[in-house]
């Protein structure tokens, strides 16, 4: 090793890692021409190979891709507490125990980087601790899981569910679990991070409420095409009446809205200001060489002094109870009277009406509501009430629906 190499030790060696190791060797000469350091590999640990203190004893830095919760949080504690910087792509880690990790690079005065954990190669992480950190933030929309964006891309063009989660996993999107992916707990873990960066509050993945795509019906697909509207994973983080609510749910969109059009592994993040309207970054969520580059960036960030990990936290009270609009999907007997006892149980429980469209089927009739605005209690009292009426022939089914159009 020459004077002028910054030593990388690498943690896991996966689709990621791989990568990550790839990459390095490509661009190590470029970076080396304009900040002087030429990074270097200086050991790899994986299941079979390297040593964890051999490896720590020699970097300077140490890049965790091996995923999940334990030893990765043991291995970088250890490493922070021996004064060196760490760069993670690990969600489910900082998710859970971002504090405790934060907190450790505060006290030892060193740097921990994780742009890859939130949007593969989109540098949302870095634009909300930089560039938008005098920016009051009032809300955040994103789709960032890959996966789950790509199926929902690949059903809209007529695969089925299990295709195209066999193709996620061939192309490597999906996490070995791919359970994470479609259930929304990936994509909850990504926004418990950005909510933290944005609010200053901690929020444990535990306390995001989350809902995936692996019971949507290709039915939910064909209205969306139908309405003119797009069905994506959402995630939000936003500010409710002084506290925060942080939640991620598939969600119908209006073709105005920036996410409506993101397809395939692409994520993309929404933040809205009354400061600045509105910035959306979107770009690669998932993938190996596209994770690396975040991974690489991050590495050249703390070669050339990096941000500060994040501050102490704020107390903000998690509000779960919030206003949404709402799309309602009833399959009814089609008898005299029936609408009207719809309407007038919505009306009781203060959910009103913004669109409405029913179409004759026989016997039935699919009767698709968008509502305003309404207390998400008040809407899943309707919705049980509703149900207990002989006449309405199956589950009742709601989805969100985003309302704000930027374009
Ligand atoms: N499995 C993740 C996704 C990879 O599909 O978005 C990036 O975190």
């Amino acid at each position: 090793m020459a004077a002028s190499d910054f030593k990388v030790g690498l943690l896991g060696h996966g689709t990621v890692g791989a990568a990550f190791e790839a990459l390095l060797a490509e661009r190590a000469e470029e970076i080396e021409r304009f900040n002087g350091l030429r990074p270097v590999i200086c050991g790899i640990l994986t299941r079979s190979r390297g040593d964890f203190e051999k490896i720590l004893a020699e970097a300077d830095l140490l890049v965790e891709v091996i995923g999940g919760v334990e030893p990765a949080r043991e291995y970088l504690l250890q490493a922070m507490r021996a004064g060196r910087h760490v760069v993670t792509a690990n969600k489910q880690l900082l998710s859970q125990h971002g504090e405790e990790l934060f907190e450790t690079a505060r006290a030892h005065d060193v740097r921990i980087r994780f742009e890859a954990a939130v949007g593969g190669a989109v540098p949302v992480v870095r634009v909300l601790e930089e560039s938008l950190s005098a920016t009051p933030i009032d809300r955040i929309h994103g789709i960032v899981n890959g996966t789950s964006n790509y199926i929902l891309t690949e059903m809209s063009k007529g695969s089925s569910y299990a295709e195209a989660l066999a193709e996620a996993q061939r192309i490597g999107y999906a996490e070995a679990d791919p359970s994470d992916d479609v259930t929304g707990r990936d994509a909850a873990a990504k926004m418990a991070i950005l909510a933290r960066l944005a609010f200053g509050a901690p929020v444990h993945l535990d306390e995001v409420r989350y809902e995936g795509i692996e019971n949507l019906h290709g039915d939910d697909l064909q209205y969306a095409r139908e309405l003119d509207l797009g069905l994506k994973l959402v995630g939000t983080a936003e500010r409710r009446q002084g506290g925060l609510s942080v939640h991620v749910f598939p969600t119908f969109l209006y073709p105005g809205h920036p996410l409506a059009n993101v397809s395939g592994p692409f994520n993309a993040v929404t933040v809205e200001s009354e400061t600045i309207t509105e910035i959306t970054l979107s770009g690669p969520g998932a993938g190996g060489r596209q994770t690396a580059s975040a991974v690489l960036g991050d590495v050249v960030s703390v070669m050339t002094g990096g941000a500060k990990p994040p501050a102490p936290p704020l107390a903000m009270a998690l509000i779960e109870d919030v206003e949404s609009a709402f799309y309602l999907h009833l399959d009814v007997a089609d008898e005299p009277g029936v609408l009207a006892t719809v309407t007038k149980v919505l009306g009781e429980q203060r959910v009103s009406i913004k669109s409405v469209v029913q179409r004759g089927m026989g016997e039935h009739a699919r009767l698709v509501m968008v509502t305003h605005p309404v207390l998400e209690s008040s809407l899943r009292e309707a919705v049980e009430r509703l149900g207990a009426f002989d006449f309405v022939r199956s589950a009742p089914r709601t989805i969100r629906v985003i309302e704000e159009e930027f374009l």
